[in-house]
């Protein structure tokens, strides 16, 4: 894993917008991850920005969900398809047939997965995955306890991660369950970007940082597994 640290939460995402754009300028139709929740928005404005000043790396490429909280879609302002679409698919044009995302609204969960399993498997592996990191450890909804080998799936949601997701949200809502990639995907993707940013994920980098090896409690560790993995973390995440 490489680790890069910034002084700030502008200077990682310039970084990490950056780093992104130059890992794909040469593919031609690539496949990539983006994650929702709070750390990647300045990302998605910079790279917003690159492809605006002429760099069209996006034009090509197909977009797979990371994961979404069930009971919501992309209707609901907080919800990760919500974010993805106002931060990065609509500023960036992206038309929905290139959009492979879970529909959290939707009442056939494992048709879902099996779909997007079947569209990974037949279109995959993800070149580019961009992950953040939740203060219990997961990635994605991959709540601790999960297999290296599990993929697309519905979930229960750690209560941490019930608690600590309220905060998308203008009122409470109830979060027991997700959908959610797994590890096996996450583990098959191409090229790996892991952010975090801020006090709150010192603790879970620290323990990322100090036992180098998986522990299953703690889902991020998976990521010492993969041979091409960067860890932007800016000095406040950062121990
Ligand atoms: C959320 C999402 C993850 C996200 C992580 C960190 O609950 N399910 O995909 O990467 O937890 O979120 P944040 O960046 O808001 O701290």
């Amino acid at each position: 894993m490489q680790i890069i640290v910034s002084k700030n939460y502008i200077e990682l995402c310039n970084k990490v917008a950056n780093f992104i754009v130059d890992e794909i300028k040469e593919l031609s139709a690539p496949l990539l991850c983006f994650a929702g929740g709070d750390t990647p928005t300045g990302v998605y404005k910079n790279l917003v920005k690159l492809d605006q000043s002429g760099r069209g790396v996006f034009n090509q490429a197909n977009f797979v969900g990371l994961d979404e909280w069930v009971g919501l879609n992309d209707e609901d302002s907080g919800s990760c398809r919500f974010t993805l679409n106002r931060d990065l698919y609509r500023p960036l044009n992206i038309k929905e047939s290139k959009i492979h995302f879970f529909e959290g609204k939707g009442n056939d969960y494992s048709k879902q997965c099996e779909q997007l399993n079947n569209f990974i498997e037949n279109n995959g592996p993800i070149n580019l995955a961009l992950l953040g990191i939740g203060v219990n450890g997961h990635i994605g909804f991959n709540e601790p306890g999960s297999s290296l080998e599990s993929v697309a799936r519905l979930v229960s949601l750690d209560e941490i991660t019930q608690n600590v997701g309220q905060k998308y949200f203008e009122t409470e809502q109830k979060l027991t369950q997700g959908i959610t990639l797994g590890l096996k995907q996450i583990l098959e993707t191409g090229v790996i970007i892991l952010i975090a940013s801020g006090l709150k994920k010192k603790p879970i980098i620290k323990e990322l940082l100090t036992n180098k090896s998986f522990n299953p409690s703690v889902p991020v560790s998976s990521l010492w597994k993969h041979s091409n993995c960067h860890l932007f973390v800016d000095e406040e995440a950062f121990s």
